[in-house]
């Protein structure tokens, strides 16, 4: 058996910073009231032989315990690997796969932490948040997602939504300042095909990329507003971006569609 030697409290996340330790092959992390709807949607993963996900170990009072996924997540600085066309297919696969088992639980009657935006909203439960410190690499290939705190009803057309504006990303190219640069129509029909949408879902999914853009800035600024100290920093550093994402969206949905 592997003898753990990095105990401690694990590198990125904004939401939880320095509150999700790692302990040997587990790893404890803060609970709050929809903490009981994602282990019964990890629980239900589990048993449809996802190996996408974390598994569900305990729920105490205060904290969580899941098991550690083996590899690296993309945490910030996010490495040159991770901004790769062959990373970023495989988080389009990866989210088929998440989809593909996650299809025959139903979340509804459960309390999860936020909604996604009505107009997305379906039976399918949505991760809602693979942002690439949320995702778990071996050899340079997407693995896992973990941290379903946002998961709850939603689409696949919302879900991919998501993941365009955090991984291609949906952004004017000005705000791009590595090798994904001048790439973004290009990488935005990658990560359709590896998740292998059709043609109604794809102009689904740039349909609601402005609602996905608008709906992540909104996570960063409540929280921010609410006086959480991390979330105020990324509100900083990345507000005036979403706004003029916003504007790029606007006027590029024709060039998406
Ligand atoms: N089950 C796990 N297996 C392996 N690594 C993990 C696991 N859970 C968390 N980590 C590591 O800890 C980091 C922070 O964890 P997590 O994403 O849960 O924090 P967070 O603050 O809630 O994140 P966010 O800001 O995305 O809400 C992750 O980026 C990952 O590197
Ligand atoms: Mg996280």
């Amino acid at each position: 058996m592997r003898t753990p030697t990095e105990d401690g409290p694990l590198a990125g996340g904004t939401a939880n910073r320095g509150r999700v330790i790692r302990v040997g092959a587990t790893v404890q992390r803060p609970r709050g009231g929809h903490t009981p709807a994602v282990h019964a949607l990890l629980r239900h993963l589990a048993a449809a032989g996802f190996t996408g996900a974390p598994r569900v170990l305990r729920l105490g009072p205060r904290t969580e315990t899941l098991g550690y996924v083996e590899g690296r997540a993309a945490i910030e600085p996010v490495p040159d690997w991770a901004l790769t066309d062959s990373a970023l297919l495989s988080v389009g696969a990866l989210l088929r796969g998440y989809h593909e088992h996650v299809s025959g639980f139903d979340g509804s009657g459960l309390s999860w932490q936020r909604s996604v935006p009505e107009r997305w909203r379906g039976r399918l439960v949505t991760h809602n948040d693979p942002n690439p410190g949320n995702v778990i690499f071996r050899g340079g290939q997407a693995v896992a997602l973990i941290d379903f705190d946002l998961a709850a009803p939603g689409t696949p057309a919302w879900e991919l939504a998501v993941a365009a504006c955090l991984w291609v990303p949906l952004r004017d190219g000005a705000d791009i300042a590595d090798r994904r640069r001048h790439r973004v129509v290009q990488r935005f029909r990658l990560l359709l095909d590896a998740y292998g949408a059709d043609d109604t879902l794809r102009l689904d999914v740039a349909r609601a990329a402005p609602d996905a853009n608008r709906w992540i800035a909104a996570v960063i600024e409540e929280a921010a507003n609410h006086g959480h100290p991390a979330f105020g920093r990324l509100w900083e550093r990345d507000m005036a971006m979403h706004v003029r994402a916003d504007g790029w969206l606007a006027a590029h949905t024709a060039e998406l569609t």
